[in-house]
């Protein structure tokens, strides 16, 4: 089941269009904000690599910037809010710099209504594309910039996958490839299957070459990217194998996000326990404690089925640390039912835990569903919830204390040029003395001990 690529002719033609803006050289230079989840950060990556083809220069600044671009997100309501705010702010700047090109795209164009919206009320925008068109940002800079047109193009077709786009990386030590897009499970919550459209997995063989590349350019960690990565090409064993050959191309770290519970099979949880660069760390959103309000969400688990699987994932790797999403709040949830949700904490003891009050989304089975508990209430419940999962945070970094753990070094630190910063197998963040000759490398460090979420270590070698 690998989805049709666009085909290699009209991707052709972006390079072209990117040629001919280039030889216009201009000297603008772009800004791109990236909201939302790590799916954006990487469509991002790739409206950089255009960008720098048509030979704009990136720059940190919005201020400083010719060409600002927001991908957005509309999983959340104050996501939205955050854009349109953002956007509006532009419209001040654009008064001192008249002929700036401010260009809006990612999920929360493909919302029904939100593109002819903008372009009604907001004059001052000169472009806005959707997360299936995205590849032809060429083709609008041209448009924009030498034809003056505004350009508002959003497709509802699913589309097919573009293969063959230029990638500008934001970390070199660290890279997304996305194995899939889109989503077929219509969790009654969310608005992504109505966004990102119906799943499509990229071709084995070109994920495989692009995760060749990234080692062969020294990259030590590659996440694998998909709304449910579990169902790439259609589900069953297809992931498990795709990792599988992933390990062998011998990445330092591989790691994948995000999955499922309801797809979780055998053969993946083996994985962790049988393939020498799968990181022991999984990010398994669980959403709600109580099996009522997981019914009423569509995710097809229960929260006996989900134990179940944490308690597998931990015979097969006991070291494995595990994440989670959590919606507080449900449309109908009742208290007791929330306190499932707390006991289910309790109970797996995630080391993180990304907690969200419920906000209805336009077009989703949830908005619809009566939702008699305020604000009020529902902000209480999550401020219980943080106090439960930062007690499970910290005494999951206090069992790190006296070991020692390979690190990758990301970074460093923005307090103090002595101090770097980088990731161990686990996901843990460990801040220690050290310079940015360590970047990119993986060290052994004694954990020394905790701050808030982080941990302090002490580097014993250079080499893990
Ligand atoms: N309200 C609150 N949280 C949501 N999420 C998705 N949709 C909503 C919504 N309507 C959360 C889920 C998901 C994470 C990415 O965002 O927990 O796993
Ligand atoms: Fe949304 Fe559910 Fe799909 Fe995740 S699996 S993107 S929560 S519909």
């Amino acid at each position: 089941m690998i989805s049709t690529k666009v085909p290699q002719e009209e991707i052709q033609a972006q390079y072209e269009c990117a040629q001919k803006l280039s030889a216009l050289r201009t000297n603008k230079k772009y800004h791109i904000v990236t909201m939302g989840c790590q799916m954006n950060v990487r469509d991002s990556e790739t409206m950089s690599g255009w960008l720098d083809l048509c030979g704009f220069k990136k720059t940190d600044s919005r201020e400083d910037a010719d060409i600002v671009i927001y991908n957005t997100c509309c999983v959340r309501e104050n996501a939205e809010n955050k854009a349109l705010g953002n956007v509006i702010w532009l419209k001040e700047l654009k008064r001192f710099k008249q002929d700036m090109i401010i260009g809006v795209c990612g999920c929360m164009m493909q919302e029904e209504g939100v593109a002819e919206s903008l372009k009604a009320r907001y004059p001052f925008i000169n472009l806005v594309f959707g997360t299936h068109n995205a590849y032809k940002l060429p083709e609008y800079m041209l448009r924009v910039i030498y034809d003056h047109e505004r350009v508002f193009e959003v497709w509802n077709s699913d589309g097919s996958v573009p293969e063959g786009m230029p990638t500008t990386r934001n970390n070199s030590i660290s890279s997304f490839v996305n194995i899939m897009y889109g989503c077929n499970n219509f969790c009654t919550y969310c608005i992504v299957p109505y966004v990102r459209g119906r799943e499509r997995s990229r071709d084995m063989e070109d994920v495989l070459k692009e995760c060749t590349a990234l080692k062969d350019a020294g990259v030590n960690e590659v996440t694998l990217l998909g709304q449910n990565v579990n169902s790439y090409m259609g589900g069953g064993s297809a992931f498990a194998e795709l990792l599988k050959r992933v390990d062998e191309i011998g990445i330092e770290r591989v790691r994948f996000m995000t999955s499922h519970p309801k797809d979780i099979t055998d053969e993946l949880i083996n994985c962790f326990g049988s393939l020498k660069h799968l990181m022991p760390a999984l990010h398994l959103p669980v959403q709600a404690g109580d099996d009522e309000v997981l019914r009423r969400m569509n995710r097809h688990y229960s929260r006996e089925k989900y134990l179940d699987t944490v308690k597998k994932l931990r015979d097969v790797c006991p070291e494995i640390g595990l994440t989670t999403d959590i919606i507080v709040g449900f449309p109908g949830e009742t208290r007791e039912q929330f306190e499932k949700t707390l006991s289910l904490v309790d109970e797996v003891k995630y080391d993180a835990a990304y907690t969200f009050i419920y906000s209805p989304r336009k077009g989703t089975l949830a908005a619809s569903y009566e939702d008699p508990v305020s604000m009020e209430e529902k902000t209480k419940w999550i401020e219980e919830l943080i106090v439960l999962q930062q007690m499970h945070t910290n005494a999951a970094l206090a069992a790190q204390v006296g070991k020692t753990q390979k690190v990758l070094v990301e970074a460093v630190s923005t307090r103090s040029d002595k101090t770097v910063g980088g990731k161990t197998p686990r996901g843990h963040m460990v801040n220690f003395e050290g310079d940015s000759a360590l970047i990119g490398k993986i060290v052994s460090v004694e954990i020394t001990g905790t701050g808030k979420n982080t941990l302090r270590g002490t580097l014993i070698r250079e080499q893990a």
